[in-house]
């Protein structure tokens, strides 16, 4: 195993690793496989997951079509908020605890389908919202058992969420941005049709698209799994285990797909073929990221989103301020790998030139600086803001970003280099300026 000088080898070191997914079936004219394949799994009364904006497109109505030829009942939700809360995730799990459904089929982006997650969740296991959610908001609460089937159908090539158990929400009393994740939550099918990303605006491409590439080289260079204890038991195993043989395989991959497609497929809705390799990439980097975990700028993207004052993306809904989930994690994605390079510069090069940077000549005390400059070359071509300052926030913020990130221990435990406080706060001054 390669060299993680930034945790030290411990005694009784794990030796093994788990690889997870949801099944997965990808292509064009997927979508319209959704009611055999639900029908497969024995469904015969549906809940359909959608927000109003996917409720009007054609990759929609093709998944309802589909359901209802299948002999299906479905009835549709179609309030789902985004970037969800406490109170819509509830909302959604009174819908989905009154239907009694006996499956469920999620048709949208991540909030859609984290949305869905959080309803089977609290539908089948009613509590109050906290038990479930991560410590230290939450109870943390493991799941208590199985979950009925849910097929999700991503129609951004981003969160990777139909292959994850994570479903991410904000706790409004506390304005903090958290989550839920065990391996139940995680779906059963992905239906990834690269035809939905057609109609998508070129932001929200951009978006989702820096959310699949930090995910490729967050899963990249987490700390080795080989580092972490070893696990009484295969359930005590985290999801977030780190960086393994196979988590490396979708990583790489998806880090060359979004270096050559993610600028092409921003630029141009009619290049069906950088879509559909973005699309790739994200189902690559969400298997990867769904076993390895991502680390310190997922992290520090919850404090970003979560603090917002007023800051809008045009394409997202405009009725409140909000740092789209892709863009809150990459502005500051280069400066917190200028941070984490030292613990393992030969894999931020080797990301970089992935990324299609030229890294002749590099020595590894460049690694951190080459690698964020691939990663800026790209958010400028991508027109995606560059620095801190490019979302609205400044100097006298960093105290308060700081604080809303070092309490999201589990991501940060997966970096590849222990952080404290101070570290934390020095790598959100530097993510001020671009
Ligand atoms: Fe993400």
């Amino acid at each position: 195993m390669s060299c993680a000088h930034g945790w030290a080898a411990i005694a009784g070191a794990e030796t093994v690793f788990t690889i997870e997914a949801s099944a997965i079936t990808f292509g064009r004219g997927a979508i319209a496989e959704v009611g055999a394949l639900a029908g497969g799994l024995g469904a015969k009364r549906v809940a359909v997951f959608t927000d109003p904006r996917v409720a009007a497109q054609p990759i929609f109505a093709a998944a309802r079509e589909s359901l209802q030829d299948a002999g299906i009942d479905l009835a549709v939700y179609d309030a789902v908020k985004v970037e969800p809360t406490d109170a819509s995730f509830m909302d959604a799990a009174r819908f989905a605890a009154d239907g009694r459904f006996d499956a469920y089929v999620s048709v949208g982006g991540g909030s859609v389908m984290d949305t869905c997650k959080a309803a089977i969740l609290y539908a089948t296991y009613p509590a109050d919202f906290l038990t479930y959610v991560n410590k230290p908001v939450g109870g943390g609460t493991p799941v208590p058992g199985p979950l009925p089937p849910h097929i999700a159908c991503p129609t951004t090539c981003g969160t990777g969420s139909e292959l994850t158990g994570i479903a991410v929400c904000d706790v409004l009393a506390l304005s903090a941005k958290t989550g839920i994740a065990s391996r139940r939550l995680r779906p059963t099918l992905a239906v990834v049709d690269p035809d939905a990303t057609r109609t998508l605006p070129a932001t929200v491409v951009a978006a989702s698209g820096f959310d699949v590439l930090c995910h490729a080289v967050e899963s990249y260079t987490a700390r080795p799994f080989s580092t972490r204890a070893h696990a009484a038991s295969p359930s005590a195993r985290p999801m977030s285990q780190g960086r393994n043989p196979w988590s490396d395989v979708g990583s790489a991959e998806a880090l060359r797909l979004a270096g050559a497609h993610l600028v092409r497929a921003v630029r141009d809705a009619t290049d069906d073929e950088a879509r559909e390799r973005l699309a790739w990439a994200a189902t690559l980097a969400g298997v990867a990221f769904g076993n390895a975990g991502v680390h310190v700028p997922h992290a520090m993207a919850y404090a970003v989103a979560g603090l917002v004052r007023d800051f809008r993306m045009p394409g997202y809904p405009r009725d409140e301020p909000m740092v789209p989930h892709g863009v809150s994690v990459v502005v500051s994605a280069p400066a917190a790998l200028r941070a984490t390079a030292s613990a393992s510069p030969g894999r931020h090069l080797e990301a970089a030139a992935l990324l299609g940077e030229d890294t002749r000549g590099a020595t590894d005390a460049d690694a951190g600086a080459v690698l964020a400059r691939a990663l800026e070359r790209l958010m400028r071509a991508a027109d995606v803001p560059v620095g801190l300052r490019g979302v609205g926030y400044g100097e006298g913020d960093v105290d308060a970003l700081t604080a809303g990130t070092v309490v999201q221990a589990r991501l940060l435990d997966n970096a590849p280099l222990p952080l404290d406080r101070e570290r934390v706060a020095a790598i959100f001054r530097d993510a001020m300026i671009g």
